[in-house]
This record gives structure tokens, sequence and C-alpha cells, in this order.
């Protein structure tokens, strides 16, 4: 019998061959204040988990002396290639894997990033873990991830699933945070930003199951200035809008 997770992995690795290309081509936002509140130097080897298409990765890579980026979709890994080629980048290297456990040895990186993963992982403390393991002593570990308010977590969840039927759930920040802190992250140190999208061209990247789109759109149009799904969905000029709330948490693994 097919194990949950097995079962997962295989839905993610479904849903993100589809997303690779979109995925890859979706304006980068952002990076710039990852890099700043990591504090990424030239002295730091960076780990990127669950790296998707090298946007991040590639984005460290330009301040850090090296950068590996893991994946488990090959064809995200390929985007990353791509990516790495176009901005002539030497300093990285990708390797194709699960997150779970990561396939390094104990202290091997520096820094440990992962953005927009959290939320699809069945068990993100064990993630957690993993990452603070092959981090070494007084590395840094940083985690960005969509946080919805708690009291209305169970809608956004709802309509990511929706979307993404490989969304596990998003957590809102407190649990977020409970985990990073349970896997044994010091020093804690947080701050936020609102990643806005226009509802149709966000659709081109997502692949739910058939006949669900059209329930995504009543979704979204019912929800325009009530904010139930906490998406804070919004017209702008003819176009649906909506925004997600993410949280930045860095912190170090203890010495
Ligand atoms: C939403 S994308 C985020 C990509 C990238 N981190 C970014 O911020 O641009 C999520 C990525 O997580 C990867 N992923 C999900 N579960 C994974 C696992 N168990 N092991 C490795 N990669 C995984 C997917 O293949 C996908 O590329």
């Amino acid at each position: 019998m097919i194990s949950p997770q097995a079962q997962h992995n295989a839905s993610i690795v479904d849903q993100f061959t589809r997303q690779a290309v979109p995925f890859s081509q979706m304006a980068t936002q952002h990076e710039e204040v990852l890099l700043d509140f990591s504090g990424v130097n030239r002295d730091d080897t960076v780990l990127d988990v669950a790296c998707g298409p090298g946007i991040v990765a590639c984005a460290f890579a330009t301040r850090a002396r090296h950068v590996t980026g893991i994946d488990l979709t090959p064809a995200m890994l390929e985007q990353a290639k791509k990516r790495q080629q176009k901005y002539q980048l030497a300093n990285l290297t990708w390797q194709l894997g699960d997150v779970l456990p990561l396939p390094f040895a104990d202290n091997s990186f520096s820094m440990v990033i992962t953005r927009y993963t959290f939320h699809h992982f069945l068990d993100p403390l064990a993630v957690c873990k993993e990452m603070l393991r092959v981090c070494e002593p007084q590395g840094t570990v940083m985690v960005v991830d969509a946080t919805p308010p708690p009291e209305k977590a169970e809608a956004y969840n709802f309509a990511e699933k929706l979307k993404d039927p490989s969304h596990v759930r998003a957590l809102p920040e407190a649990e977020l945070l409970d985990v990073i802190a349970s896997a044994g992250l010091q020093e804690i140190k947080t701050a936020r930003y609102a990643f806005e999208v226009e509802f149709e061209a966000s659709m081109k990247s997502f692949f739910p199951n058939p006949g669900d789109d059209e329930k995504i759109r009543r979704l979204f149009y019912d929800d325009l200035d009530k904010n139930n799904l906490g998406l804070d969905v919004h017209r702008k000029g003819d176009a649906l809008h909506y925004v997600y709330p993410v949280l930045i948490a860095a912190g170090k693994k203890a010495a």
C-alpha cells in the first residue's frame, strides 16, 4: 500500500511539474527583503529547501559564497538551471530529492532557508528540525510563508487547497513561530510583507481538480470586500486582486 507521505509527494510532483514554467515566470518580488533580513554575506554557504525554480536561490547566490537548492520536482530544477544560466551564476548546485530527511550531513551549511513551502509539508516541524540539523552551530535558519489570521485559517486553507490540491495547511503566525521554536531555533526575529497578485493571472499558474475553476472564481468574487478568506480580495480597476500575508522568521541555531 502506498504511504500517505508517498501519496502526498506524488501530488506535489504532479502539481509542480505543471506549475514549473508559470511559477518561474512569476514577477519576482521581495527577494531583496529576504537577502537583507537574513544578513547573508560572502562567507555563507546556503541551503534553499524546496527551492522550486531557483528564484530565491539565485538571488542568494549574488551575495553568498555558495548556494545549494534541493527540490522534489525535476521540472522545477530544470527551470532553476535555466535561471542560473540566464543570470550567469557559477556558485550554485541543484539537487533532486525530498526534504525529509535532508540528504546532507549535520552542520553542512551556515544558512538554511525556505520560502512558500511549509504549507506544502505534512510535517513542518520534522522539516524544520532537519533544517536545524544541517545548519552549523550559530548559523541562520529562515522560514518564509503565508500566515493567515487564526480565525480565518480554515477558510483560507480551504480556498488555497481548491486552487492547488497539493496545499496542506498554511499555519497562522503563532503556530509557525511555535514550530520553529520547538525545532530549537533561538533569537527569532520576524518581519512581514504583503504579496499581492492579480486573480486571473494567478489562476494561470494553478491546476485545480477538473471542474473546480468556477468554484474558486465564485469563492473569491463572493469574498470581495468581506475578507472571510483572509486574503484581502479587492478590485483594482476591472481586475480582482488578493494578498498573501507573508511572515519572515529567522533565528540562530544554538552554539
Ligand atoms: C510554492 S513552490 C516554492 C518554490 C520556492 N521555494 C520559491 O519560493 O520560489 C514549492 C516547492 O516545494 C517543493 N516541495 C514540496 N514538497 C517537497 C518535498 N517534500 N521535498 C522537496 N521539495 C518539495 C515543490 O516541488 C515546489 O517546487
